[in-house]
Order: structure tokens, then sequence, then C-alpha cells
């Protein structure tokens, strides 16, 4: 098969070193790609969002199947574009894909069909959210822009001077645009979080090895939001018990409520959970493959990544057993200095072999380009250095030692990352 990926990160990377392994597998092309990327798939400068251009490009490769990898060309209805063309695809259609792209819809969803997740309100009106919060009194409390914010759409409010400043950011000033038209305001939820994600067809639900994701840009948890500076896998806070109470009360509700909604969700649904003291409860739902979830999940796969995308188009994963690993994955996240804020990029990468790659390791580019023939540093998140081990630890001193042997000016990554999970 001929296969198209969209997309150009970390998660993009992982996915197309996973279909390099598959014996189904002839060529490998990913769009816009990036300098790792580029090693093991041909890559074309077609911007992931670029709905027309992605067609002509599936077009003009006669491609079997294209992987549409990023939120926001599925939220976008990519991947209707794709299948009215006849286009094998994978990843939701636009009306299932609303379980990411819009908050709101969600949260109307999971309280319909009885899906733990945190109380919550919706406003339209700025005005009326702000006498809410000043009758509620209640903090910290969250505010979400219902729609796609590059991952930066929710605001823990520690007091009402924040509360007061993100409702008017988010939808007086429209700093995320039209996504800040409507917001909800939800109750804080604590517990350790996990992230499922799992393969469905729209029927049955296969949840895959369970991930940690480390969102703070600093150690101990301190610092702004990012895209995630490393992950683990297995979460060993989720445990089997738990597991079955998630599967019970929370997967298969979510995707027989999309069943009856008329919205059957195909692909990857990702749960990101809260195990609080009263159970777990949904804080999200995305509508894809985690970053960098995916670069600690897939290189535990060891079914044929295609065989399991065969069986959900044909609605036959109720017939396949899905096989992982026992072992566990560590990445640490190696990102520009100053990342998420302000940075430089174009610095060259030192340490990787002709690749990209470091002996012992997946080295998952996230940012980085090829300037001739030297790999440079293109993005915030510039690698994700990944390793599996018999224990977490195994994999963690494999991964850092990764680290330590790529250099590039300013290069930031967190000490900490799986030291959380270590302790539980
Ligand atoms: P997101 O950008 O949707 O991934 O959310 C960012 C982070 O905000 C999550 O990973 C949680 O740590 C936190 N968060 C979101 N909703 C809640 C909530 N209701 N209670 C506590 N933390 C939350
Ligand atoms: N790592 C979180 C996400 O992919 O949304």
């Amino acid at each position: 098969m001929k296969v198209l990926v969209v997309g150009g990160g970390g998660r993009e990377h992982a996915i197309v070193m996973k279909f390099a392994e598959s014996t189904k597998v002839d060529a490998l092309y990913c769009a816009p790609g990036n300098g790792g990327i580029a090693k093991y798939a041909e890559c074309f400068p077609v911007k992931a969002t670029d709905l027309d251009g992605i067609v002509s490009l599936a077009k003009q490769l006669a491609v079997d199947l294209v992987f549409v990898a990023p939120d926001d060309p599925l939220v976008m209805g990519m991947v209707d574009a794709l299948q009215a063309e006849g286009f094998q695809t994978f990843g939701p259609k636009k009306n299932a894909a609303i379980l990411e792209g819009s908050k709101v819809f969600s949260k109307e969803l999971m309280q319909k069909y009885h899906i733990p997740t945190a109380n919550y309100q919706v406003f339209q009106d700025p005005k009326k959210a702000v006498a809410y919060l000043q009758e509620a009194k209640t903090y910290p409390t969250v505010i979400k822009a219902d729609g796609l914010a590059l991952g930066k759409g929710v605001v823990i409010a520690q007091n009402e001077e924040e509360a007061l400043a993100a409702i008017s950011s988010i939808m007086e000033d429209r700093i995320f645009g039209d996504s800040g038209s409507q917001i909800v305001i939800e109750e804080f939820l604590t517990g350790p979080e996990v992230s499922v994600l799992c393969f469905t067809d729209g029927k049955t639900i296969q949840p895959m090895v369970s991930s940690m994701d480390h969102k703070r840009a600093y150690e101990n948890d301190i610092g702004p939001n990012t895209g995630g500076m490393g992950t683990v896998a297995p979460n060993p806070y989720y445990t089997p018990d738990l597991a079955q109470t998630c599967m019970d009360t929370i997967f298969l509700p979510t995707i027989h409520a999309m069943q009856k909604e008329g919205r059957p969700f195909q692909g990857c649904l990702y749960f990101g959970l809260m195990l609080t003291p009263d159970g777990p409860k949904v804080i999200e739902y995305n509508c894809r493959f985690g970053d960098p979830e995916t670069q600690v999940v897939l290189p535990l796969l060891e079914t044929d990544l295609m065989d399991i995308i065969l069986a959900i188009q044909e609605e036959k994963l109720d017939t396949l057993t899905i096989q992982w690993k026992k072992a566990c994955a560590a990445c640490v996240v190696m990102a520009s200095g100053g990342y998420p804020k302000k940075y430089v990029t174009g610095y060259p990468i030192s340490g990787l072999d002709e690749n990209g790659q470091v002996n012992g390791c997946f080295v998952y580019h996230a940012g980085t380009k090829l300037d001739r023939d030297q790999i440079c540093t293109s993005g915030g998140r510039v690698l994700g250095v990944t390793a599996i081990g018999s224990t977490l630890k195994d994999a963690l001193h494999t991964a850092f030692d990764g680290v330590q042997k790529i250099s590039f000016q300013d290069a930031h990554y967190r000490k900490d990352v799986g030291q959380r999970a270590l302790k539980a």
C-alpha cells in the first residue's frame, strides 16, 4: 500500500516509523513532514490544513490510504473531502471530530449520556459569564474556549481577577478567534491525569496502553502549559480496576452516544481523564492521537498498525486482538530555549546519526528541518527522545542517555520526566 500521513510533528514521525515496520506498506509519503520524517518518508510542502492541497497530493501520488493525524484538518473535514474523492482514510469525519472541535458539544453529550465529567455552565455572553462567576465565587475555576485553540484554550483561574481576564481575552479580544464565541466554565477537578488513546470503528473500542503527559514547561510542574514536555507509558496510576470502570462508564458510553447521535466515530479517540476521589472523569476528548503520547504508545504496539486500520475500515475491530509489548516507554522532549514563549530556530543539531537517530532510542523529530544535509531546529518542541525498557526506570535511563548525546543551542528539557510515575 501507498500511504500518505498528514502532519509534521513528533506524533507524525512516530506514525511514519510505525508504518515503516509494516509488511503491507510499500511507499510512505508525508505532508508537510519535517527533517526527521524525511529520512523515512518522501515529504511534500503542503500544509496539514490545506484541504484542497492534500486531496490533490493524494490524487497525484495515487495513494491507497491517507492518515490524517492533527486536530485542525480533522475538525475542518479533511476526511470527508478525501472520502468524497474515493480515498481510504484514517481519522474521524467532521461530524465526529466535533467531539474535540467543540467543548460545548462534548460537555452536552456527556451530560445527556451521563458520562462522568466536571460540572459546567456554557456562556455566549461575557456579561452573563462574569455575573455567574461573581455569584459562584469558587476558585480555582476552569474556563475553556469552545473551539480549537492550539492547546492554549484552557485557563485555570485561581481568583476572580484571573477569571475575568480570561473571559475578556477569550470572548472580547477573541485571542482564539471564533473559538471564543462560547465558553465553558467548569468545576476544578483534582487527581492524577491519565491519557488513554483508543482505536475505534464506531462500534467496538480498544484502548491502547495508557500514558502520562507532562504539560508544564518546567520541572515540578511549574511554568506555562505546553503541548507536552514528555510522556511515559503505561501510566502506573491507571490500574486494571480503573481501566474496567473507564470502559464501562466512559469509553463504551461515548462511542454508543456518538452512534446514537448519528456521528459514528472511527479512528483514534483520545480520552484525557482525571482520576478524582469520586472516580475517573473526562477532562477532554481529542479526535486523534496525542502528541507526545503517541511517541510512547506506538513503540509498544506489536500488531501491524495497518491491520488495525483495515479492521477499523471494515468495522471488524471486534475480531482483532491487538498485541502490546510488555514493556515501558519514556519520551523526553528537547525544546528550543524560551518555548512555549518566544524562541529562536535554525540552530544545527549535533549528535544525531545519518538517519536523525541516536543508538538505543527512537528520536522523533517534532520541529526540525533539513538544511542541505544538516538537521536544524525549526520549532518549539524539537525532538522527542524515546526509549523502551523492561521497567520505567530503564526506559527513562536510556532516554536521558540519548538526550545527553544530542545538543543544540539553548536546548531545554525537563529532567523530572517520569518522576511522578516512579512514585505511584
Ligand atoms: P487541555 O488544553 O484541554 O489539554 O487542558 C489543559 C490542562 O488543563 C489539562 O491537562 C488539565 O491539567 C487541566 N484541566 C482541564 N480541565 C480541568 C478541570 N476541570 N479541572 C482541573 N484541571 C483541568
Ligand atoms: N498531549 C496532549 C495532546 O495531544 O492534546
